[in-house]
């Protein structure tokens, strides 16, 4: 009985509830990169840490910085620390982080190159994020649900393929158009390593996933469809199979209208939307579909008092009426006052309350 309980409690989560296309009076919400550099107690922990794929492996450390935003704002959910980068290098591509340059890595750029790669070792290295997650579900309040997480394989392969950060994207894209069935071989890779990865993350407790494709918008329509869509679609198909109770949210940044259709297309039961999708469009096109996630402009939170809850509000009032989870349209930035993501958190539990 007491585990019957415990199941019904679990499924009354409200993320949860939303996610199943439940329409809440108060739409759940929580934060993209809502653990991070904004808060003070974070960077003391970073700073303890010293680097940053030392606090991504350190399940103590990244217990603590996942809890800290949860303790100043009541979030819905959490999501688990840890970056979507690990995936590369477990599969054997070191990787760096250099403070203010961001990740660094010695670049596959060939099938040759592909041949350093390997799955052999995948949930050994990743094993320390599994024990963050099961660490996770012990101390979290009931209401709260836990969200696992990963790069799509078309925003992962930027950072393996261009050796980092890239503002066009012109050396993958070389390969990509140019040896598509060599670079298919990379892509069939990440989908390999990205599912078994999440999969292993619902088995130590996390409740929800979310694929973060951060870079989908820097695609045309044919190359979208291939590698965005198909990737995740198959990764869905396959978790979905494994773990039929855990949701999956994708956000497909920038997808523009090819956000229509998208959440038809992968099969996802949330669709995390950035910053410039119309919200009109989002309700009448989108929201149908899908439960919708998102889309303040996270520079909103960086100005925060009126202008911010008037742009709340418009959200709100817009999406609120259909399944809807309220986030930012991409990560907080670290000049972020903690103050303002206060009024926001005061701002949405109060709405019409
Ligand atoms: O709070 C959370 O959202 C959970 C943790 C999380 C991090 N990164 C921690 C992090 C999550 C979900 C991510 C996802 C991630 N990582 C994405 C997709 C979402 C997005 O923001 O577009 C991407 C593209 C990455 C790759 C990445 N990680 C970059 C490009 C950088 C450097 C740029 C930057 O913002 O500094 C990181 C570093 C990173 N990941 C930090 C944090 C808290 C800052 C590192 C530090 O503390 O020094």
């Amino acid at each position: 009985m007491a585990n019957q309980d415990e199941a019904d409690q679990g499924r009354d989560k409200p993320l949860l509830r939303a996610l199943r296309g439940e329409i809440l009076e108060r739409p759940p919400f929580w934060l993209m990169r809502q653990a991070g550099r904004y808060l003070p107690e974070y960077l003391e922990v970073r700073r303890q840490a010293g680097d940053f794929l030392t606090l991504c492996y350190s399940p103590d450390l990244a217990v603590e910085v996942t809890l800290q935003p949860l303790r100043r704002f009541a979030m819905d959910a959490a999501i688990l620390f840890a970056d979507i980068l690990v995936v590369p290098d477990a599969l054997g591509q070191p990787l760096n982080y250099r403070e203010g340059e961001g990740p660094v890595l010695e670049p596959v750029r060939s099938v040759a190159e592909l041949s350093r790669l390997d799955m052999a070792g995948l949930h050994d290295r990743l094993a320390p994020v599994y024990e963050t997650i099961r660490r996770l579900r012990q101390e979290l309040p009931p209401s709260t649900a836990l969200i696992g997480f990963a790069g799509a394989p078309w925003t992962v392969a930027t950072y393996m393929v261009e050796g980092g950060g890239s503002r066009d994207f012109a050396t993958i894209k070389a390969w990509a158009y140019g040896d598509p069935d060599g670079f298919g071989e990379l892509m069939a890779l990440l989908v390999d390593a990205t599912t078994e990865y999440l999969e292993a993350q619902a088995e130590a407790g996390a409740e929800v996933v979310q694929l973060f494709d951060t870079w989908a918008g820097a695609l045309p329509e044919s190359a979208f469809g291939r590698w965005c869509v198909e990737p995740v679609a198959e990764i869905v198909r396959r978790f979905r199979k494994s773990h039929p109770e855990v949701p999956v949210i994708a956000f497909p940044r920038g997808a523009g209208v090819l956000y229509a259709g998208y959440a038809q297309a992968t099969g996802v039961a949330g669709l995390g939307l950035d910053a410039t999708v119309p919200l009109g469009w989002a309700a009448e096109t989108l929201q149908t579909g899908a439960t919708l996630q998102g889309n303040l402009d996270p520079l909103m939170l960086v100005t925060g008092g009126e202008p911010m809850r008037h742009e709340i509000g418009r959200i709100l009032e817009t999406l609120g009426n259909g399944p809807f989870i309220f986030n930012l349209g991409h990560g907080i930035i670290p000049a972020t006052p903690p103050d303002h993501v206060a009024e926001l958190a005061e701002f949405v539990r109060s709405w019409r309350a």
